[in-house]
Parts: C-alpha cells; sequence; structure tokens
C-alpha cells in the first residue's frame, strides 16, 4: 500500500475531529458547522436538495449545489478520492454451500474467495477469526483444499457451526482470538469476514506477529472496549489526533444497517428520529447517557419499530423504569421537529462516514506494510451485498 494515501488520508481525518466528534442532536447548529461557516448554506438547501444529499451522500451533489462553501466542496473531493477502492472480481455464489446462509452471505463469501486469490499465497491452514457459522470457514477449506478452523467466542454459533461441517472440511473451536493469537503459524492465511469492533485490529496484529497472510473485512467498528487508537502514526502528526471514540467510529454505520442490509430513507429518517427521542426521554427521565450511548446494548433495528417499545428495552437494559407513555410522546414530538435541522447538519459528518471505515482500514494496511508486508486496501464486494465491503489484504514478503 502506498503510504501516501495513509498520510493523506490520516491528515485529513484529523482535519474533520471536530466534524466527527460533535454529533447533531439539536435544532441549533453545531459549533464546528458556525465555526467553518457552514450554516447558511445547510440551512438554505431545499428539502429536494436535502433528500438527494440523503440519498447519494453529499459529496455527490454538492459542488452543484448553489452557494456550497469551496472548503466544504474540496472535503468532498477529497473524501471520494481518498475513499474509492480498487475493487476484486467476485466469484460466482452457486458453488456456497446454501444452508443457513441468505443469499448476500454466500455472495460475500464467493467474493472473499476471491480476495483470497489476490493474496496470493498457498497456506497449509485457513485460521477464520469470528467464524459465526463459518459459511466462510467450509467455503474457503473446500475451496482451497486445505485445512480450515474457525475460532469463534460464541459457543452457540460454534454448535450451529460444527453441525453444518460434519461431513468434513473444517473444524470450529470456542475460542476468544484474543487468547489464541501465539497458536498461528507463518503458513497460516488469517481470515476475517465482518470481523466485528477490535477483532479486526487484533487479526491484523496477530497475523502480522505469526507472519502470516491476512484478509479481513471489519464491521461494527465501534464494538469494542475504550477508543481505539492508530497502530501507526504518520510522521509530523500524534496519536491523540488518530485516537477515536467509539461514537465516531460508530459512524461507520451512519447510512446503513450494520449487517449490510440497507433499509430505505423513510425507515433511516423513523430510525433516527426515534433514536433522538430515546435519548430525550432518557436524559429527561434523570439518566445519564454518554453521547452516541444511547442505544448500547438495544439491536438497532429496534430504533425504526414503536418509539415505546423502544424506550421501554433501553431503560430495561439499565435496570430502570421506564417514563410515563406522555412523557415519551412529549420526547417524540421534540425529535421530529428538531430533526429538520439536524438532518441538514448531519449532511457533512455522515459524508465524512466512508472516510472513518476506510482510514481504520488503511492504519491496519500501514502496520502490516510496516512488519514487513504486501499490503493493500481493497473494496470487497458490492454496497448491495454490504456496505462493509472494506478488505485489508497482507502477504508476507
Ligand atoms: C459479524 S459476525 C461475523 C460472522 C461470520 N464471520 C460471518 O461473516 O457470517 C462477527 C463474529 O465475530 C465473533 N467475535 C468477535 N470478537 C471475537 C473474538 N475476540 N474472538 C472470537 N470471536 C469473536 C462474534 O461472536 C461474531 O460471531
Amino acid at each position: 500500500m502506498s503510504s501516501v494515501a495513509f498520510d493523506e488520508a490520516s491528515r485529513v481525518l484529523a482535519s474533520v475531529r471536530d466534524v466527527v466528534a460533535e454529533r447533531p442532536g439539536g435544532a441549533d447548529p453545531p459549533a464546528w458547522c458556525e465555526r467553518r461557516g457552514w450554516t447558511p448554506f445547510l440551512a438554505a438547501l431545499s428539502p429536494d436538495e436535502v433528500q438527494r444529499a440523503e440519498l447519494d451522500g453529499l459529496a455527490a451533489h454538492v459542488a452543484s449545489f448553489p452557494g456550497a462553501p469551496a472548503d466544504l466542496v474540496d472535503l468532498a473531493r477529497a473524501v471520494v478520492a481518498l475513499t474509492t477502492l480498487p475493487t476484486v472480481d467476485a466469484m460466482a455464489t452457486a458453488d456456497v454451500d446454501p444452508r443457513r446462509a441468505s443469499p448476500r452471505k454466500r455472495s460475500q463469501v464467493a467474493a472473499f474467495a476471491a480476495l483470497v486469490g489476490r493474496v496470493g499465497v498457498s497456506p497449509s491452514r485457513v485460521v477464520d477469526l469470528g467464524s459465526g457459522h463459518g459459511h466462510l470457514t467450509r467455503h474457503l477449506a473446500g475451496a482451497l483444499g486445505v485445512e480450515a478452523e474457525g475460532w469463534e467466542r460464541d459457543a452457540a454459533r460454534v454448535a450451529v457451526a460444527a453441525a453444518l461441517a460434519r461431513d468434513g472440511g473444517a473444524r470450529f473451536v470456542t475460542l476468544d482470538a484474543r487468547d489464541a493469537a501465539g497458536a498461528l503459524r507463518s503458513t497460516d492465511l488469517v481470515v476475517g469476514l465482518h470481523a466485528c469492533g477490535a477483532l479486526g485490529d487484533l487479526a491484523v496484529r496477530a497475523a502480522g506477529a505469526a507472519g502470516a497472510a491476512v484478509a479481513v473485512v471489519g464491521c461494527c467498528l465501534q464494538k469494542r472496549e475504550g477508543d481505539r487508537e492508530p497502530l501507526v502514526v504518520p510522521s509530523g502528526m500524534t496519536a491523540a489526533e488518530l485516537t477515536l471514540g467509539r461514537s465516531v467510529l460508530g459512524l461507520g454505520n451512519a447510512r446503513d444497517g450494520d449487517d449490510g442490509v440497507e433499509e430505505d430513507l423513510a425507515t433511516r429518517t423513523t430510525a433516527r428520529v426515534h433514536r433522538m427521542a430515546l435519548r430525550a426521554a432518557l436524559l429527561a427521565h434523570g439518566m445519564e447517557i454518554g453521547a452516541g450511548e444511547e442505544m448500547r446494548g438495544v439491536n438497532r433495528r429496534r430504533a425504526s419499530g414503536s418509539l415505546d417499545a423502544l424506550v421501554a428495552s433501553a431503560c430495561a437494559l439499565r435496570g430502570v423504569a421506564p417514563p410515563t407513555v406522555a412523557a415519551i410522546a412529549e420526547a417524540g414530538r421534540w425529535a421530529a421537529e428538531t430533526y429538520e435541522g439536524v438532518r441538514r447538519w448531519s449532511l457533512p459528518r455522515t459524508m465524512v462516514a466512508r472516510l472513518v471505515e476506510v482510514w481504520v482500514a488503511l492504519d491496519r494496511a500501514a502496520w502490516l506494510s510496516s512488519a514487513g508486508y504486501a499490503s493493500e486496501v481493497v473494496r470487497a464486494f458490492d454496497a448491495s451485498l454490504s456496505p462493509r465491503n472494506v478488505a485489508v489484504l497482507g502477504r508476507p514478503m
């Protein structure tokens, strides 16, 4: 991977730290919007322009919107340039075992096999970290004709994977990858499909420590304990400039569902209004909720269902009795009114969401390069299969 792309992405990310750090949450524009002089432009966008920017991303339209600030247009260009990744030709899905696998998962698995071809090694074993139901593990065992193991910490998923592999081909172990990194060998290929949270970093570092090849597609970067510190700091920058908190890492899911099933705009809008209402209801109920933490532990799909049920489940998780129906309705009214401003102020922040996700992958690839690997960041498959589609590939040299 060229260190120029990583250095440039790091510089652009650091330049928008204020934008990613402050999430628009009220009728008033965030401080970064005011400071950068973007408020009048965003406030003057017509409802049609707002909708087009929400559907296609602000970067696709900002240059053609009247009165667009020059620095916002420049930022859009930089984000597009840095997040447009090389693609890898996908393979047919016909030979991916359909048992318990959705058509989307089968296509992702088939595309992953093409990624492995691009890594260009002949491993003696495949180790799939966070193997879930083992679709990728079993497929690679057959496609590469090698021993394959799935290391997965969730015992119920391991049981399903083992049952599906009863006729041989792959082996599954209940194991937290954090405890098993030392068991990797230099002749392994370490893979991870939707290796969530810190697992993507772990996979890259564990492979690097063993000298093994690696191919990892990450997801849900915010599902981790604590902030994410950079693996590599470009010269002239500090680790603090590139340390990202969970609410920033969660931005990667700003436009789409966390396992790749993209919802339509109306559903996403309902979910956002309900999240704002949830936060308002919990705060008014005297609860302390950190920025972006209102949905912690709650399945994100619940946000597009009933607001009463959403508030009830968030309270139950925290062991608190829910607010009254009237208080929840009041929070709902406030959120619906306030969202009209929030959706405008959110456009620049959502625009840099993909940069956060791609930058994390570039950071992983830069770390591999520093460990003597040939590394690259590619788009693993089309966003319609899953928008969490950024792959880090590494081959020891
Ligand atoms: C989003 S799922 C993906 C599952 C599978 N790779 C797939 O694509 O269908 C992520 C999986 O990683 C597992 N996982 C997360 N952190 C882990 C760790 N430290 N060690 C082992 N498994 C982990 C989770 O339990 C979950 O099954």
